[in-house]
């Protein structure tokens, strides 16, 4: 299985100084290098050590031009002997930018299906994955995001190293803020906040999806964590007032890659006070939400925030 490594869980000075509220970064964008950091390296671990149990040769996956889930996926098959295949959605970009720039270095097998919606994505997918096997490959088909529930187990690990790292700095969370895409990070961190028994309320800021499409996404994400996590603690019950997680698409802006203002504005914030450096497809997005929620006091005054870094920065590299 593919090494995860600890990723930091950092206190901001200057941000917290800013906002008025106690701000803390758990920094998956640490994870690895710049062709596998980010959250998926967490869910590949899982994904790609069943794809060599099953035998397969072939790693096929969907996503975006400037995919950070395809570019990660490439790149682990790669250092995995496996083939890397992309069925990107929407057509070729004109520039080598970003994620696509990256996967043209490795040389990976790209094509792109035209693919407008999740339904068209995945229906590409399956027909090329389809062709693949027929042509005598063994594919190992891994879904949008790789947002499954045993991709999503990587993120209930993750809670539980953020909850030690949290334990060992005397720190407890009253919010965790994350981007929601496929919903396979958020459903694992909330999996893993209820199996602990902890009381953090989770937020998840929709880069791409509707709020009741991507509640469809985690909630499926979580029944699968439910099966396969059965054998352990009964998850928390939720009281009546109180939702078990909150998702909000209110700072998508026009659309998924689409710069927004705020995102921008949030971006911009992070960098100057703290140096670190956001993505404007998910965590930006995710942050100007943190940040709303906290203008607004939904955070109150004295409640102490995680966001959650979920990585990215190679996709800024499109930005003009
Ligand atoms: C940088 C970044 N953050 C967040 C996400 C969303 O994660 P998930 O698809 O598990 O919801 C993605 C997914 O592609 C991503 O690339």
């Amino acid at each position: 299985m593919l090494k995860v490594t600890e990723t930091p869980l950092q206190f901001l000075p200057r941000l917290s100084e800013r906002l008025k509220r106690e701000i803390w970064i758990k920094r998956d964008d640490l994870n690895g290098d710049i062709l596998t950091a980010g959250n998926k390296l967490r869910k590949l671990a899982y994904l790609l050590a069943d794809a060599k149990e099953k035998g397969a040769d072939t790693v096929v996956t969907t996503g975006g031009p400037n995919s950070n889930h395809a570019r990660a996926t490439a790149a682990w098959a790669i250092r995995m002997g496996l083939r890397p295949v992309l069925v990107l959605a929407g057509r070729e970009p004109d520039a080598r930018r970003g994620n696509y720039l990256l996967n043209s270095l490795m040389g990976v097998e790209m094509k792109f299906s035209g693919a407008r919606t999740q339904a068209e994505m995945e229906a590409a997918l399956a027909d090329y994955a389809d062709q693949l096997a027929q042509s005598g490959r063994r594919p190992y088909v891994i879904g949008i995001g790789g947002s499954n529930g045993l991709g999503s187990l990587g993120y209930v690990d993750a809670y539980n190293e953020m909850k030690r790292q949290a334990e060992a700095a005397n720190v407890r969370f009253d919010w965790l803020f994350a981007a929601a895409g496929s919903g396979g990070t958020l459903a694992g961190l909330i999996c893993g906040r209820d199996l602990a028994g902890d009381a953090t309320r989770i937020a998840g800021i929709s880069p791409w999806l509707g709020e009741s499409e991507i509640r469809q996404r985690i909630d499926h994400c979580l029944a699968e964590l439910a099966e396969l996590k059965k054998a352990e603690a009964e998850p928390r019950m939720e009281s009546e007032s109180r939702q078990r997680y909150l998702v909000s698409d209110a700072y998508l802006g026009k659309g998924y890659g689409v710069p927004t203002d705020a995102g921008m504005e949030a971006l911009r914030l992070l960098a100057q006070t703290e140096a670190i450096m956001l993505d404007h497809v998910y965590t930006a997005k995710a942050m100007a939400g943190c940040m709303d929620f906290i203008r607004r006091e939904l955070v109150k005054p004295g409640e102490r925030v995680l966001f959650w870094h979920t990585g990215g920065t190679p996709g800024l590299f499109v930005l003009e």
